[in-house]
């Protein structure tokens, strides 16, 4: 808090950034990564915040990154030339995949009849064999979460009826080597039990095949999907209870390396974006903040209809000769400058008191938000981005 302070404190103009603590990332980082057991693989998945600084400090805890573009294959590529990175994404075309070799990725998770295919050539006319995991759209049920992508129709992953009836038939793909299955079907999962349950099921329904269809299988991929808390009613994941379960469970499959790919549990603690109170007004009954800033550089809250937690950073300065709106003691909701009733972060939540002047400060921040916002949408300018 100190920091963002004498960083507001700074400013001539209008208070708009994130500010991303990088010590704070790797610590929180190797928090989670202690009580690991020794069989997980754990990539960060770079969607969440694919900023350089970002992935260089994570770069020396993390076993590799999980990819899901061209773009971000280079810039993973531009900060380790080795790190192992694992390409996922329902959309891999020729022209990525090409790139994806030439950039030496080593670990594809492939989501359809056709990626297999196209994989298969193109390593084919380049004399090689590459590592694959097949991404799975299950049958069985799962637990709940905010987002589902999967256990359901929807683009993601080849269906379990449909990939059940591909591998006995591996062999018509010389070029690629699968080492296992690929589970992401979740966002946000808060109970770590539930978490525990699916890859017991992720893990035995791979067994099941393997003795099945006589496969090779040294990795199941479990996804990321660990959720943060953004409601003050919300019990956050535990942990270090999901820790000790996966190491009980995974004494019983000593053989096999569990691969975990997560963004928002990584990244979403380090980052806050501040947004200055450029006014304060009522209508129709209601109080508006309006900010400098809003969803065209933080989508989170809009995308997932929520609002998002926040504290007030009072600012005592007002040189001008004109009243200073206020709230006080009253539930007001916080807008952004967009043109737009959908720009929206926080609805009719009580401030204490609330000026204009004053800045907002949105925690948990660091991951899915500048990251999903469309940043050009009425030209505004993009918010100072800080690294600590
Ligand atoms: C394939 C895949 N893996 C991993 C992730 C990261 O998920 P999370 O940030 O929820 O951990 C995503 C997110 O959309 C994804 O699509």
């Amino acid at each position: 808090m100190e920091k963002i302070n004498e960083y507001v404190a700074k400013q001539q103009q209008e208070v708009c950034a994130f500010i991303y603590d990088l010590n704070s990332l790797t610590e929180h980082v190797q928090s989670l990564l202690n009580p690991l057991p020794e069989a997980v693989q754990f990539y960060y998945a770079i969607k969440a915040n694919s900023d350089e600084q970002v992935l260089r400090a994570l770069l020396p805890h993390v076993y590799g990154f999980e990819v899901a573009s061209m773009g971000e294959i280079e810039k993973v590529r531009a900060v380790s030339e080795t790190v192992p990175i694992a390409f996922g994404g329902p959309g891999k075309t020729i022209t990525e995949l090409t790139a994806a070799l030439a950039h030496n990725v080593t670990l594809y998770h492939l989501e359809s009849q056709l990626q297999m295919q196209r994989l298969n050539w193109l390593a084919q006319e380049q004399g090689k064999t590459v590592e694959v995991l097949l991404r799975v759209n299950p049958s069985f049920a799962l637990p709940d979460a905010t987002l589902q992508m999967a256990g359901k129709a929807t683009q993601f992953g080849i269906e379990q009826s449909e990939l059940e009836g591909m591998l006995s038939e591996l062999s018509r793909y010389p070029n690629l080597r699968v080492v296992g299955f690929h589970f992401h079907c979740i966002s946000n999962n808060l109970q770590e039990n539930t978490q525990i349950k699916a890859i017991e099921k992720y893990i035995t329904t791979a067994l099941q095949w393997q003795q099945q269809y006589d496969l090779e299988l040294s990795t199941v991929n479990v996804g990321g999907g660990i959720g943060v808390t953004y409601q003050e009613q919300q019990r956050p994941f535990d942990w270090s209870s999901y820790c000790e379960q996966l190491s009980a469970l995974l004494k019983r499959f000593p053989e096999l390396n569990i691969a975990m790919e997560c963004g928002r549990f990584v990244s979403a603690y380090c980052g806050v974006y501040l947004a200055e109170v450029t006014d304060v007004k009522r209508n129709h009954g209601e109080n508006f903040a309006v900010l400098r800033g809003g969803n065209h550089h933080f989508r989170l809250p809009s995308s997932w209809q929520h609002n998002h937690p926040f504290r007030v950073l009072a600012r005592e300065e007002w040189p001008y000769p004109f009243t200073r709106p206020e709230l006080n003691d009253a539930p007001v909701t916080l807008c952004g400058e967009l043109c737009t009733p959908k720009d929206v972060l926080a609805k009719g939540v009580v401030v204490e008191r609330l000026r204009a002047g004053d800045i907002i400060v949105f925690e948990k921040a660091g991951a899915y938000g500048w990251h999903i916002s469309h940043h050009d949408f009425l030209s505004h300018p993009h918010p100072q981005r800080v690294y600590l």
